[in-house]
């Protein structure tokens, strides 16, 4: 099992495992003595694993609670109705809050944990290979509100983040590919070789999955990321560790941490106007039905063109960069061609949260493995990529 720090001014403040079984997850329960359960509903119907879980939680006498963990659903309401079922249960200072499920799940017990009587520890099992290398690492923790996406949250580290990547293999082939694109943003930014090295594997897994006749493809997919599962788990732990690195530089973003962001800007942007036309446009789904990480491959392809305008004058569309990662994205199963122009994404890019003094900070690719952040307007941005 791999350990790997986030540390603050030398000292230890989350610790993530990578590797084992489940059934290790226990005794890094042990040290606490009052354990809280939440689980994402889905996850507990659907995942084995978490069938395991829930064992080891009975065992150990941990009472649970399911939620529905739906991005309708990420409010402070159901942040409210986790910290009642805590004061219901008796949750005192000295609590753990273990959430068992996707980023939306860690994101919402995270932050319930951190205010309830005024911050109790968490700790996560991610369930989603997105939330393992993004959403479980770090400590950004929130809910939605007044259709912003995370607006209303804190910055708080779990205790610990359990990586178990045999949960991966009852996850939808589509989720895993939203995934892979959270962890090729990562290597994007910081790590070339197991770039190179997750291009490969993510390709191959996707060149198997795609000849399976469509009936067989739950069960193929299964056993294809169990089959790929050891060299799945050492990306996994350098994915983990790149962005380890950097919260441990920059927990509370006001710096480098930014650079995690790179081709966010374009994604929430994607986002927002995705669910803008699923509620007035015509429905088609290349536009209404676009999950976070398909945006955000959509953002690195965007981000590449910017990047090829700005560092090497490059004027084509695509431009070179953006080719490679696109030729890249689409090898991995991802659609890197966002279905919204750019003049379209700029409305919804000026209400971004992340935009200061009509700016945003931008994150540009150098080359892959080496990103830096520009602030620019977005008329700048959309003059550039025009
Ligand atoms: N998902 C980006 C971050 O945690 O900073």
């Amino acid at each position: 099992m791999d350990e790997i720090n986030i540390c603050s001014s030398g000292r230890v403040i989350s610790r993530v495992f990578v590797g084992d079984g489940i059934a290790a997850l226990e005794e890094h329960l042990d040290p606490y003595r009052h354990v809280f359960a939440v689980m994402d509903s889905n996850v507990a119907m659907q995942c084995p694993v978490a069938q395991e879980i829930a064992e080891i939680m009975n065992h150990k006498g941990v009472p649970g609670k399911l939620i529905d963990a739906s991005e309708d659903n990420k409010t402070m309401d159901t942040v409210m109705d986790i910290c009642g079922w805590l004061l219901d249960n008796g949750a005192d200072r000295d609590a753990l809050v273990l959430a068992v499920g996707g980023g939306i799940t860690s994101d919402m017990v995270g932050f319930a944990a951190s205010i309830y009587k005024r911050g109790v520890r968490f700790a996560y099992v991610p369930t989603t290979l997105l939330s393992q290398v993004d959403a479980a690492i770090g400590g950004k923790t929130g809910v939605n509100f007044e259709n912003y996406k995370n607006i209303l949250g804190v910055i708080r580290q779990p205790e610990f983040t359990y990586i178990c990547p045999q949960v991966l293999e009852s996850l939808p082939y589509r989720d895993f590919c939203s995934g892979a694109a959270e962890m090729l943003k990562t290597f994007i930014i910081e790590d070339a070789g197991n770039y190179e090295t997750a291009v490969g594997l993510l390709n191959a897994m996707h060149k198997e999955y795609v000849i399976v006749p469509e009936q067989d493809a739950a069960e193929y997919w299964s056993d294809c990321v169990s089959a790929h599962a050891c060299e799945l788990t050492p990306l996994i732990a350098a994915a983990v560790r790149v962005k380890a690195g950097i919260v441990s530089r920059d927990q509370f973003e006001k710096g480098e941490r930014r650079k995690l962001n790179l081709g966010h800007t374009f994604a929430h942007a994607i986002e927002t106007l995705a669910r803008r036309e699923a509620m007035t446009g015509d429905g088609a789904p290349e536009k209404t039905d676009i999950t976070h990480g398909e945006a955000v491959a959509m953002g690195m392809a965007l981000a590449a063109r910017l990047s090829d305008r700005i560092f090497r004058n490059d004027m084509d569309t695509p431009s070179a960069l953006e080719e490679r990662i696109s030729e890249d994205l689409r090898a991995c199963g991802l659609n890197p061609d966002s279905p919204f122009d750019v003049e379209e994404m700029s409305q919804a890019m000026h209400k971004d949260k992340k935009a200061e003094g009509g700016k945003v900070h931008f994150v540009l690719i150098r080359s892959i493995g080496d990103v830096a952040m520009q602030d620019l307007t977005v008329d700048e941005v959309c003059r550039l990529l025009a």
